[in-house]
């Protein structure tokens, strides 16, 4: 039976993915600060394994008997939308929690390679691809990355991941999910996806609904031919109505 390491279950898109796997019947562990903070019927799920606790106080060892088991560890945190949040530490939330993960998946005995799912971002660009963007553009997101902490570590975490892991490793392959604008929706809806942005995440931003998001990861999780499409990639994905309702850049 596959199990899932789930971090940032607690988040307004974390919860998507946990409810989706665990429908699915896949087991999970997730770690989290406050598990008050998940709806009930999935915080007494049978197939749910709570670790109370903060990612950011855990050490590679501890991490490392949290990943053991387990099949795909998928990342959905990120910094509260509150003053603290944006400004306040860990300054590098996402970046610190993704290093750490994989350096402790690399510390475990491991069959095959673990999936790495890293929820990012679509104002965010993969360095290895050529993705142009305008001018107006490259400067807002150099604003962004000097002005905004969470943006600079959304950047590093996925590029930490490009960097370090070729899609032939032996312990870990890596996927980065790319949302544009979040909403929230109570129902999954058609989405598509595509390799690079086929809009400005800043001035023509797309939609992407946090449910889909979390349908996407668990496919992602649960298929293998459509992780096969998708490892060593940055896939951008938006929802397919409000691209249909809207004219793409
Ligand atoms: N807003 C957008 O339109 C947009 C668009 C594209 C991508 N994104 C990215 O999507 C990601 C997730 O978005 P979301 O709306 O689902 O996030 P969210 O609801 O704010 O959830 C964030 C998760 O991270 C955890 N977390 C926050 N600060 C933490 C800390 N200091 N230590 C440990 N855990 C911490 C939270 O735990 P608690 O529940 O304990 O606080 C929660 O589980 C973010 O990286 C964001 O940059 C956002």
């Amino acid at each position: 039976m596959s199990k899932t390491l789930v971090v940032g279950a607690s988040g307004a898109t974390g919860r998507h993915l946990l409810r989706q796997l665990l429908d699915k019947g896949a087991c999970v562990r997730a770690i989290v600060r406050a598990p008050n903070r998940l709806p009930e019927d999935l915080r007494t799920a049978d197939n749910l394994e709570i670790i109370v606790g903060n990612i950011s106080d855990m050490d590679q060892q501890e991490l490392a008997r949290h990943a053991k088991g387990c099949d795909a560890v998928a990342s959905c945190l990120g910094h509260n939308l509150s003053f603290k949040g944006m400004f306040g530490a860990p300054h590098r939330l996402v970046t610190d929690a993704t290093k750490k993960l994989c350096s402790a998946i690399e510390s475990n005995e491991l069959k095959s390679p673990v999936k790495f799912l890293l929820m990012n971002t679509a104002g965010n660009r993969h360095r290895g691809l050529n993705e142009k963007i305008s001018f107006a553009q490259t400067c807002v997101i150099g604003l962004l990355r000097l002005l905004l902490p969470p943006h600079a570590d959304n950047e590093d975490a996925a590029e930490y991941l490009r960097s370090s892991f070729s899609n032939d490793n032996k312990k870990l392959q890596w996927c980065v999910i790319r949302p544009d604008s979040l909403t929230n929706e109570s129902n999954p809806s058609d989405y598509v996806l595509h390799p690079s942005p086929i809009r400005s995440a800043i001035f023509n931003a797309g939609k992407t609904s946090r449910i889909n998001v979390g349908v996407f990861m668990a496919t992602l999780i649960m298929e293998d031919d459509l992780w096969s499409e998708w490892r060593g990639r940055m896939p951008v994905i938006y929802n397919s109505d409000f691209l249909e309702s809207s004219k793409a850049i």
